[in-house]
């Protein structure tokens, strides 16, 4: 009966997201799995459907809001060394899932290959980026894509072609399967080049975000043609505290959990931003942010 208990990989019961979120907020999941390779997921996913339950794949937790109650759900984590392979052939990077976003921008300037700099400093792995299309200073990690490889959840294996795939904002058509790998195309460029890029971007992340304190980064996505931060803090919220969550006195779109925070103190801290700003500019914020309810 204890299906599980046939699989690869770790399992455990009832564990706290709130160890794997950049927040340090949320309850536990029935499920937390961590598959060996394809066909532990396989079996996951057909041991989800005669269970019921639903699945969601987590990556480094880096833009979640998991509420306090956990989730009835596997949460999957695509981390054993088969989901963090790399390799390189010319100028082209195939990366499973699991890569963390600064090991690959390292193992690219290795090879001499630039194009992922812009991305220094984000938190997160590949599978994530590229689910919700990561970006900074004008550029995205979608602009790179040439294929991926995903799973459905029927259990299929296939690629995704860069024409068949849709990035927007913060967005993409990836997000309704588990992402296995991708292949990138980035450009030849000498090594002192790209490190200095890469110190360029980083230098600018430090100078205008907060990594003080636990967070999940912007929290609202950018309103067209206007910063949120910036109308969040016109409305003088810096620094604005409910319960053990408080708006960055950095950052205004940064919301930190400075002390043993709730995933409900922030909910009420987005909902009083959203309306001030609401009041203030006549604009509607949305987030940015995944909210596991
Ligand atoms: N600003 C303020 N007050 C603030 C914050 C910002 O006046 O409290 C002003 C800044 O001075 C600047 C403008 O607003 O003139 C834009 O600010 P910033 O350069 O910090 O960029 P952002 O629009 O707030 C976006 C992304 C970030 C990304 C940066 C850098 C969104 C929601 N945010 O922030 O992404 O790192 O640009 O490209 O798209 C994230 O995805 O979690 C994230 C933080």
């Amino acid at each position: 009966m204890n299906w599980w208990k046939n699989l690869k990989g770790k399992v455990i019961l009832r564990e706290p997201l709130k160890k794997h979120t950049s927040f340090k907020i949320g309850g536990p999941a029935k499920f937390f799995i961590m598959p060996y390779a394809i066909a532990d997921l396989k079996f996951i996913i057909a041991s989800a459907k005669s269970s019921k339950l639903p699945i969601s794949v987590i990556g480094a937790g880096s833009n979640i809001l998991v509420n306090d109650k956990g989730v009835e759900a596997i949460v999957l984590q695509l981390n054993s060394p088969f989901f963090k392979r790399i390799s390189c052939k010319r100028n082209y990077l195939k990366t499973s899932c699991g890569v963390t976003v600064g090991k690959l921008i390292q193992e690219a300037g290795e090879h001499n290959l630039s194009g992922l700099e812009f991305l220094a400093g984000i938190p997160g792995t590949i599978g994530g980026a590229l689910a919700m299309n990561a970006g900074a200073w004008g550029k995205n990690i979608g602009d790179l894509v040439e294929n991926v490889q995903v799973m459905d959840y029927d259990g299929n294996v296939k690629t995704l072609d860069k024409r068949e795939i849709k990035f927007g904002y913060r967005s993409s058509n990836l997000e309704k399967f588990i992402i296995l790998d991708a292949r990138l195309k980035l450009a030849k460029r000498n090594k002192k080049e790209i490190t200095r890029q890469i110190k360029k971007y980083l230098a600018h992340r430090r100078n205008t975000q907060d990594k003080s304190l636990p967070n999940a980064g912007c929290v609202f996505k950018n309103p067209s043609y206007k910063s949120a931060g910036r109308l969040i803090d016109l409305c003088g919220l810096k620094g604005k505290r409910v319960g053990g969550a408080c708006v960055s006195g950095r950052h205004g779109n940064f919301i930190m959990n400075c002390g043993n925070a709730s995933a409900n103190d922030v909910l009420k801290l987005m909902g009083l931003i959203k309306k001030r700003v609401r009041n203030k500019f006549n604009v509607i914020l949305e987030p940015e942010i995944k909210i596991w309810q």
